[in-house]
Order: structure tokens, then sequence, then C-alpha cells
């Protein structure tokens, strides 16, 4: 089996995401090939020399420019602030290199199709960070969906909240601009629920959304005033999928509480699925079955019988965690470069699920319905 060279840009949650998995990969799936950690890139350059050592990378560079030329780099990881994913990309397909970039892809639709038309127009794979949909879990659900488990799927319910922003003294930062971060909320969680609802629905023709900005100042550092928030805490979009079946979308990044509630319903004619990301190994399966006395939610905790558990561990209920979605995208990533099928979402299908989040944007922002 091959041996596939790592050039891994940035140290922070998703850069460690990334090293992880990439060193995790092949022990875990055994039919892909051994990533070769072969350049890590922060700034300064110290620290990342630091987590070169810590993650196992063979050298360390503070210039990305470097990084994407090094010849022994054939796979670009970028997980740095959304305002450097498109050009980060676009200098790496130039280079020849396969690219594996966090989402959101760019911070505008623009940016987003840019990148689509780059990947498509040269010789390069691309895998953008949806992790979610690789839980053997929700897996299982499209297939539930797919076999007709529920009858026909009619309506779709998800919710993507977390409380990161629901402090209103919490400090202005750059996530506030709509130049350095673009969307707020529906950027960094509502895109998550919209990768899972069109793997499971299919894609969404049209919506109508509204959104709102909740904490409009934060204080600046230093006592030196307050700093506008440009973008979103909360939007809401009511869809309509192209199979004619509807849905409602909801996120928010000020929901006290919610931490990572990612959580969808899917009605069909039949029964119900219902899933929440903060119990990622269960699925609730409702089926229009037997005596109406005894008829109620089952729950499936996931096991070997939900393909690639079994790959992590022989028993079932022992649990996966977050990490471990990430160790699936890397693995599925390193097998399309050398040659395997492809799992996706590459830059094309994730470009479909951007246009949907700027799609709610741009509805909510000219109050009129948008199709897609
Ligand atoms: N897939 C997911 O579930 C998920 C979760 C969180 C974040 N993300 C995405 O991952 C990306 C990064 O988010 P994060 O939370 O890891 O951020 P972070 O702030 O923890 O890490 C960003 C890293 O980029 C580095 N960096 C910044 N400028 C650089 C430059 N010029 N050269 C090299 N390195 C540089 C920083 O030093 C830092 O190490 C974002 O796009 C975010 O939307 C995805």
């Amino acid at each position: 089996m091959r041996h596939i060279g790592i050039g891994l840009i940035g140290t922070g949650f998703m850069g460690k995401a990334h090293a992880l998995a990439f060193r995790a990969a092949q022990a875990v799936l055994g039919d892909v090939p051994t990533a070769r950690l072969e350049l890590l890139c922060d700034t300064p350059a110290e620290r990342a020399r630091q987590m070169a050592g810590q993650f196992g990378f063979a050298r360390a560079t503070d210039d990305w420019r470097a990084l994407v030329a090094d010849p022994a780099v054939e796979i670009v990881s970028i997980t740095t602030p959304n305002r450097m994913h498109c050009e980060m990309a676009l200098a790496a397909i130039e280079a020849g290199k396969h690219v594996y970039c966090e989402k959101p892809m760019g911070l505008t639709l623009e940016e987003a199709r840019a990148m689509a038309e780059a990947a498509a127009g040269a010789d390069v794979r691309t895998m953008v960070g949806y992790n979610y949909v690789k839980n053997p879990t929700f897996i299982h659900a499209q297939k539930l969906v797919a076999e007709g488990a529920i009858g026909r799927p009619v309506h779709f319910r998800g919710v993507v909240d977390e409380d990161y922003q629901a402090d209103p003294n919490l400090a202005w930062t750059w996530r506030a601009r709509i130049e350095e971060a673009g969307l707020g909320a529906l950027g960094d969680l509502g895109c998550h629920l919209v990768s899972m609802a069109h793997r499971l629905m299919g894609p969404v023709d049209s919506l109508i959304a509204d959104m709102q900005t909740i904490h409009e100042t934060r204080p600046l550092p230093e006592g030196a005033g307050h700093g506008r928030v440009e973008n979103e805490d909360v939007a809401s979009a009511l869809v309509r999928f192209r199979s004619g079946a509807q849905g409602v979308l909801c996120t928010s990044r000020s929901a006290w509480g919610r931490k990572n509630r990612l959580d969808f319903e899917v009605h069909g004619t039949a029964g119900m699925i219902a899933f929440e990301q903060e119990r990622m190994n269960e699925l609730q399966l409702y089926r229009n079955e037997g005596p109406a006395g005894e008829q109620g939610f089952k729950t499936i905790l996931t096991g070997p019988a939900h393909p690639p558990y079994a790959a992590f561990c022989p028993a079932p209920g022992h649990q996966l965690g977050f990490n471990d979605l990430k160790v699936l995208e890397a693995g599925a990533f390193l097998r399309h470069v050398a040659g395997g099928e492809k799992a996706g979402p590459d830059f094309a299908e994730a470009l479909e699920f951007e246009k949907v989040i700027h799609a709610i944007a741009a509805s909510a922002r000219d109050g009129r319905r948008v199709t897609v």
C-alpha cells in the first residue's frame, strides 16, 4: 500500500483533529494508504515546530505557500480561519495538490464557486470537513430512509444550536466581521445541518428565511467602547426540497445550554427517525406497525451492524466520538486519493450545501422566497 505525504496548515481545534485522524486512519481502517506526516504549518514558527513534535510531523514551517509548493506534500489540509480557505485551496490546486479543507469552503458563495470550479478543472481530489455525515449512526439513518423504512419522507426538521456567543459581555472578535468570518451561525453551524438534510432528503429547491443578530455590539478590549456585530446569531428557514418534501432548518450560536445540539427528525408516511448529535451513538426509530398498544419509539444503539463502526470496536454500544468521525473522513479521503471510490463531500457537493446557507441569508435580507 502506498504512502501519501500530508501537509497540514493550522494546529488549533481542527488542526489537531486532522493530525490525529491522519495518524489513526490506517491503523483503524486497514484498507487505506499510510499518511506520511511531512510538513506542518502555523504561525509563529516556534508554535509550528512545537506542534510538529507533538503531532509527529517530520518538518515545520510558518509559510503556507512553502507547504503548498513542497514536493513531498500530496494532500494539503486547510484548518485555518474561514477567510484563508479560498486563497490556500486555489494555490494548492494550482500546485496540483489534493485538498482537504475545513468547512465552510469560503467567506462567500463566489469563493466557494471559484474553489469548486478550480477543482473541477484540475486533476486533483477534494474533501470538505462535513464530518457529521461520516457517523455510522447517520449512515444507518440514510439507509433506513432510502429503503423506505419510514415510508415516503415528507418533512425534515433540523436544529443546530450552540451557546458560544450567548453571553452579551463576551468580547468582540474578528468572528463578528463579515469580511473576516463571512456568515455567522449559518457558516459555523447551519452548514453542517444542511449537509445532513441534503444527504437524507436530497437537494433544497427553494426557501424563505429570517435571521437576527441578538447581540448587536460587543465590548472591545481594554475598555475601547463597543464593536458592531455584522453577522447573524440566529437564522431560521422554511425549505422545500426538490422531492416535494418540506422542511424547517434553525440555527443559533446564542442558545444558552446547547453545546453541540445538531438534531433532526425525518417524518415519513409510515414512521419517523430522530437523531441528536449530543447522543451521537443512538437513533430513534418509530414504525407504524404492531398492535396499537405496543407502538412506540425504538432506540437503536450503534454497533458493528452499522458500518464502519466495527473498524473501531467489535462490541455494540461502546460508542464513537467526534474525533472518530475525522478518522473516517481522513480515511475516506486517503482511499480516494489513492484511486478508490469518492466518499465526499468534495468541493462540488459542498458547494450545494453552501448555496443553501447563502440562500437563507439572501432570503432573510431581502424578505422573499429564494430558489437555490
Ligand atoms: N468540521 C467541524 O466540525 C469544525 C469544527 C470547528 C471548526 N471548524 C472549521 O475549522 C476552521 C478552523 O477552526 P478552528 O476552530 O480549528 O480554529 P482555531 O483558531 O482553533 O485554529 C486556527 C489555526 O490556524 C492557524 N493560522 C492562522 N493563520 C495562519 C497562517 N497565516 N498560516 C498558518 N496557520 C495559520 C492558527 O494559528 C491556528 O492554529 C474554521 O474554518 C472552522 O469553521 C470545523
